[in-house]
């Protein structure tokens, strides 16, 4: 008589295997990253995110309709000015690249959700999230900014506001913003958990965002600590964040795991630039199955504890998703 456990009783066919499954990764769960430049008829691959494309805003609509048939529901809008300042001044310009973009895709389809992300760094001349004085990013002073940014890119119809600039007290900062403008009831996305990694490269060479000085170890975490993200999350939650994002994904699934045990928020991983990368290089070269390592990486993300995934494979991920190739 057999007393062991026969585990593998559960995985003798595929329909049975689909009755057990305890994580399903659905295309409501991704929100797909868009990049907008000023410009006109820009449609242009960024070299080290091959798949990923700068558009100008009117040749945004080809786009938007792919993601919107594949059942998409939400994009962030990343902008590429092409002018900066010490200020950072395009970020909270009514006629800055965000607020063109999101007026434009909520023209186009007002029931996609759009999401704008709210930081200084792609405006900034040096390149930092925040005002910069005497070689010291500044946090107090930098509020004001990031909650007028949110301001106005709220008044150009985004559904959502995403800061992602790592300064203290940003949530409070721009719900008060948000609110005082009569926009009680926009969430916010808060990017409260982000290292400082060195995951991001393609993001900053493909958003022309890359510290001109210095880096972001003294306002983005430490990659080495998870105790202090809960902290960092706390603060949002009390603050007033609606959603809570952590970032990078791959790296840092326990932290998805530990957020997610101690808060009730939606929860949102960002699966970064470099984390793409790396698998897009693998997948050319025929060292991985793209597919299989994608859906695995976004399925993980997902049993980690992450409601929501912000990934650049989501158009591919969509598709496999529906069966097709
Ligand atoms: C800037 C910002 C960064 C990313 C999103 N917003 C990079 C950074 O902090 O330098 C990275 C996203 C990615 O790598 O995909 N606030
Ligand atoms: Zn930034």
């Amino acid at each position: 008589m057999n007393s062991f456990r026969r585990h593998r009783r559960l995985r003798q066919s595929g329909a049975i295997r689909s009755m057990v499954r305890e994580t399903r990764l659905d295309v409501t769960d991704l929100i797909a990253p868009l990049f907008v430049v000023e410009g006109e008829n820009v449609r242009e691959e960024v070299p080290s995110m091959p798949g990923v494309f700068h558009f100008s805003v009117d040749r945004l609509e080809e786009e938007l309709s792919e993601l919107v048939d594949l059942g998409i529901p939400a994009v962030i809008v990343f902008g590429v000015p092409s002018k900066k300042d010490a200020v950072g001044s395009e970020a909270y310009s009514e006629q800055g690249i965000v607020q063109r973009a999101v007026r434009r895709i909520k023209e186009l389809h007002p029931d996609l959700c759009v999401i704008a992300d709210t930081c200084l760094c792609q405006y900034t001349d040096h390149g930092h999230c925040g005002v910069v004085k005497d070689g010291v990013i500044v946090n107090d002073e930098s509020l004001e900014l990031l909650a007028r940014t949110a301001v106005s890119q709220a008044r150009a119809g985004a559904d959502i506001i995403a800061p992602s600039n790592m300064m203290d007290g940003f949530v409070r900062a721009i719900r008060q913003g948000l609110d005082e403008a009569g926009f009680e009831y926009t969430p916010i996305l808060s990017y409260a958990v982000k290292y400082a990694s060195s995951f991001y490269g393609p993001f900053r060479e493909a958003a022309h965002s890359a510290p001109q000085f210095g880096d972001r170890r003294s306002y983005q975490m430490d990659p080495a600590n998870a105790r202090e993200a809960l902290r960092e999350a706390a603060s949002d939650v009390e603050e007033g964040a609606d959603l809570l994002m952590v970032k990078p994904g791959l790296a840092y699934m326990d932290i998805i795991c530990r957020v997610r045990e101690r808060f009730d928020l939606p929860i949102v991983a960002y699966n970064v630039s470099g984390e793409y990368a790396m698998v897009k290089a693998a997948a050319e070269r025929g060292w991985i199955d793209e597919r299989g390592v994608v859906m695995e990486l976004l399925t993980g993300m997902k049993r980690a504890g992450a409601d929501l995934i912000l990934t650049y494979h989501a158009k591919d991920a969509a598709r496999w998703l529906r069966g097709g190739i």
